[in-house]
C-alpha cells in the first residue's frame, strides 16, 4: 500500500478523520504557544524600556541591602543601585572590603551606605541581629540574595568534603532565608508606611546549576534549585504585601568564584550581567516559562530558551552532556593543580 493509500484510508474513517484534526489542533497550539514565548522573550529583552527603579524608592531615600557585596556579582549590583539613587546596606564577610567599598561609592554617588561584615558559612544568631540592628531604622525597599558559594572544582558527590558541602548549604541555603526574615519584615513596614506608593523588591542570585540538574557541581546544583522553589513560593506569599521576588538565573560570569576572567558573547562581565538584571526586573527574559524567574542576560536568556524548548531541563541528555562537560572541566582543574603543587616544589 503506498502512502497515499494509506493517508486515504486514515481520512476515509471517522476516527482517523478525528484523530487527523486533533494532532493539527494540537501542532497549531504548540506552533502558536512557541510564536508567543518567542516575541515575549525578544520584546523583553530588545524592546521593552528598562525598569524604572523610582517604584522600588530610588531617589526618594530608599535603601538597599545587597549580600556578597564585597566583589564580583555583588559589588556591581551595590554600585548599579547607588547609581540609581538608592542608599546601599553593603554585607559580606570581609570588614576592610566593605569599608573600601563603601568609601568609594558613597564619594561618587553621593548616598548614604553602612557596612555590616559576618562569615555567613558560620549560621550564628550574632549575624542576623548584627544585620538587625544596622538597618531596623532605615526605610528598606531592595534585597538583593547575591550571596553564594559553589564547589572549588567539580567533584563527585560521594567524594565532596564536609566542610565545603556545609557550607555551601548554609550560606546558598540557611543564611538566605534567614537573611530575608530579617529584610524582609523591614521592607513591608517600609512599603506600607508609604501607602504601596513605593513597591519592595527581593532578588535572589540563582544559576543555570540550579535551572539544569548538574553532575559534578550536585550540592549547588540543590542549593541554586532550593532558591528557585523558595523564591518562587515567596512571589506568591509577599505580592499582596507589595513585595516583588524574583529569582535571577544565569549562566558564568567573570568572577572569583567561576575563576573566568576574560568576557565572551556567552560569558558576560559582572557589569554587563548586572546592568541587564536591573534592567528586566519584572520581565522573565530567557525564563519564559517560570513565574517570578528571570534569565535576564541576552545570551544566557537564548541558551535557557533553546534548551527549554527542545531536550528540557531535566533531560537524560541534557544531565549527560552536562555531566561531560563538568568531568572534562575537573580533570583540567585536577592536572592544573598538579602542576602548581609542582612548580611549588622546584
Ligand atoms: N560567577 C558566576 O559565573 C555565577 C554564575 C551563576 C550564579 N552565580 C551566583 O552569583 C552570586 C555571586 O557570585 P560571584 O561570582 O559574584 O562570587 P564572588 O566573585 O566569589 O563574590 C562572592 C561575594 O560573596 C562574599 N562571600 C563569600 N563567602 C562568604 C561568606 N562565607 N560570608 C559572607 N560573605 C561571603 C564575598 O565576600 P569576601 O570578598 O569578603 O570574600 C564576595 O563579596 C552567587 O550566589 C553565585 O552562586 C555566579
Amino acid at each position: 500500500m503506498s502512502i497515499y493509500q494509506s493517508l486515504q484510508s486514515v481520512t476515509d474513517c471517522k476516527i482517523g478523520q478525528i484523530a487527523l484534526f486533533g494532532a493539527l489542533l494540537v501542532g497549531v497550539y504548540k506552533i502558536t504557544v512557541f510564536t508567543l514565548s518567542l516575541s515575549s522573550l525578544v520584546l523583553d529583552l530588545f524592546v521593552l524600556p528598562a525598569t524604572d527603579f523610582k517604584k522600588y524608592g530610588a531617589k526618594k531615600g530608599k535603601w538597599a541591602v545587597v549580600t556578597g557585596a564585597s566583589d564580583g556579582i555583588g559589588k556591581e549590583y551595590a554600585f548599579q543601585l547607588a547609581a540609581k539613587g538608592l542608599n546601599v546596606v553593603l554585607v559580606s564577610r570581609t570588614q576592610d572590603k566593605l569599608e573600601i567599598l563603601a568609601t568609594e561609592i558613597e564619594s561618587k554617588y553621593k548616598i548614604e551606605t553602612r557596612v555590616v561584615a559576618f562569615d555567613a558559612s558560620t549560621d550564628e544568631k550574632s549575624n542576623y541581629t548584627a544585620l538587625e540592628q544596622v538597618i531596623t531604622s532605615l526605610p528598606v525597599t531592595v534585597l538583593i540574595n547575591n550571596v553564594g558559594q559553589s564547589h572549588s572544582i567539580p567533584v563527585p558527590f560521594l567524594e565532596t568534603e564536609e566542610k565545603e558541602l556545609n557550607d555551601i548549604i548554609t550560606i546558598n541555603v540557611t543564611a538566605t532565608l534567614k537573611i530575608t526574615q530579617v529584610v524582609a519584615p523591614i521592607i513591608a513596614q517600609t512599603v506600607a508606611k508609604e501607602n504601596k506608593k513605593v513597591r519592595g523588591l527581593i532578588l535572589s542570585m540563582g544559576s543555570f546549576g540550579g535551572l539544569l540538574p548538574t553532575p559534578y557541581l550536585a550540592t549547588y546544583s540543590g542549593s541554586k534549585s532550593f532558591l528557585q522553589a523558595w523564591s518562587s513560593a515567596l512571589a506568591g506569599e509577599l505580592k499582596p504585601q507589595g513585595i516583588d521576588v524574583e529569582l535571577v538565573i544565569s549562566y558564568l560570569v567573570t568572577s572569583a568564584m567561576s575563576k573566568i576572567k576574560h568576557a565572551s558573547l556567552a560569558i558576560p562581565n559582572p557589569k554587563n550581567f548586572v546592568k541587564s538584571a536591573l534592567a528586566g526586573v519584572g520581565r522573565r527574559n530567557g525564563a519564559q516559562e517560570r513565574f517570578a524567574t528571570s534569565t535576564p542576560y541576552w545570551a544566557h536568556a537564548f541558551m535557557h530558551f533553546g534548551i527549554d524548548q527542545t531536550v528540557g531541563v531535566y533531560s537524560k541528555l541534557a544531565n549527560k552532556l552536562n555531566f561531560d562537560m563538568h568531568k572534562s572541566i575537573r580533570v583540567r582543574a585536577l592536572k592544573k593543580a598538579a602542576r602548581l603543587a609542582a612548580q611549588k616544589k622546584d
